[in-house]
């Protein structure tokens, strides 16, 4: 049976150093979060978002990051972004010896302001005093639009608003997008939905998608955002993950559970799955609680 045109290789963005270690209620210390990246860029993945350059009061989890980009070092042909959400975060990203960031707001007034203590135009504001000057500074900037299938606070989004967070991120000089479904709630003719009307104003190749598996339907949406065009996947080892600022959020899609499905259908990603299984088994006596990842769940 033929699934349309899809890509021949995928991206696949490791986002469980932050995403997934940000929500985990168990200190993990420096060390597991260097060697934690260290062995997902092993297994060949070519973006690990190593941690992010935000409040210690907000997000204790990223205390450290710092220490955890020096330490995880330069990978030739890797990149290692981190999240940053203001000037304060990125000259402390800078002075680490960062070279890839990301910014982030959403789709949402109610979720930003409880995520960032910022309206979705403040948020911008912020952006303007940092994000021009590091794509000058040959920095590579991603953009996250949070809450794009639906809002915890106020339920349904307007995919128009989704694609005009996403033009004003790429007019702010970022230039890859990560659409997120923050807690869950998307389904695959939403994501047909929303990709068509993000595609009139981003290039598909600038486009990413973010999706949390919270009601099993991450895999489903991936497909329908493949066969949109979308060849860049963000994904979490393990099954890690959530926002603090989101209540409801469980864990990403699992990067076993992509990688299994992506390799199964042919499409290429240069990353070895039983590595990333490795790390993901490698973390998670540090975390006192079972990965959700269904790929490590059915081969253990
Ligand atoms: P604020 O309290 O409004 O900030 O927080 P402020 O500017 O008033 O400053 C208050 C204090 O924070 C000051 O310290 C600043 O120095 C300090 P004090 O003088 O009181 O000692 N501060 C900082 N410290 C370290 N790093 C910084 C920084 N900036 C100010 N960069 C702020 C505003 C944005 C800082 C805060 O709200 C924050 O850090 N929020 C981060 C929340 C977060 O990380 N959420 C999770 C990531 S987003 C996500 O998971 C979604 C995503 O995965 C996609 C998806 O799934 O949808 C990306
Ligand atoms: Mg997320």
């Amino acid at each position: 049976m033929s699934l349309g045109s899809l890509p021949r290789r995928v991206t696949v963005v490791e986002v469980g150093p932050r995403d997934g270690l940000q929500n985990e209620a168990a200190p993990v210390t420096v060390d597991d979060r260097v060697s934690f990246c260290n062995r997902l860029l092993d297994a060949g993945l070519k973006v690990v978002e190593v941690g992010a350059f935000v409040s210690p009061r907000w997000v204790p989890q990223m205390a450290g990051s710092d220490e955890v980009v020096r330490r995880v070092g330069r990978r030739p042909g890797a990149k290692t972004p981190v999240l940053v959400p203001n000037r304060q975060g990125f000259e402390q990203a800078r002075q680490a010896g960062v070279k890839e960031i990301a910014v982030f707001t959403a789709a949402s007034e109610t979720f930003n302001r409880k995520n960032i203590n910022a309206t979705i135009d403040e948020s911008f504001q912020r952006f303007a005093e940092f994000v021009p000057e590091a794509a000058k500074d040959g920095f590579w900037v991603r953009g996250y639009v949070s809450t794009c299938f639906g809002c915890p606070y106020e339920g349904q989004v307007k995919p128009e608003k989704v694609a005009e967070v996403a033009r004003r991120l790429l007019e702010a000089g970022c230039h890859e997008i990560s659409i997120g479904d923050t807690i869950g709630v998307g389904v695959p003719s939403q994501v047909t939905d929303v990709m068509g009307r993000l595609k009139e104003v981003v290039p598909a190749r600038a486009l990413a998608v973010h999706f949390h598996d919270t009601r099993g339907t991450a895999l489903a949406n991936v497909l329908a955002a493949l066969q949109s065009g979308i060849a860049t996947v963000d994904s979490s080892a393990g099954g890690l993950g959530g926002c603090p600022y989101a209540p409801g959020a469980s864990g990403n899609l699992a990067t076993e559970d992509l990688l299994y499905m992506l390799h199964g259908m042919g499409i290429e990603t240069g990353v070895d799955l039983a590595q990333v299984a490795a790390a993901s088994r490698a973390i998670a006596p540090r975390l006192g609680h079972p990965l959700p990842s269904r790929y490590l769940q059915a081969c253990r």
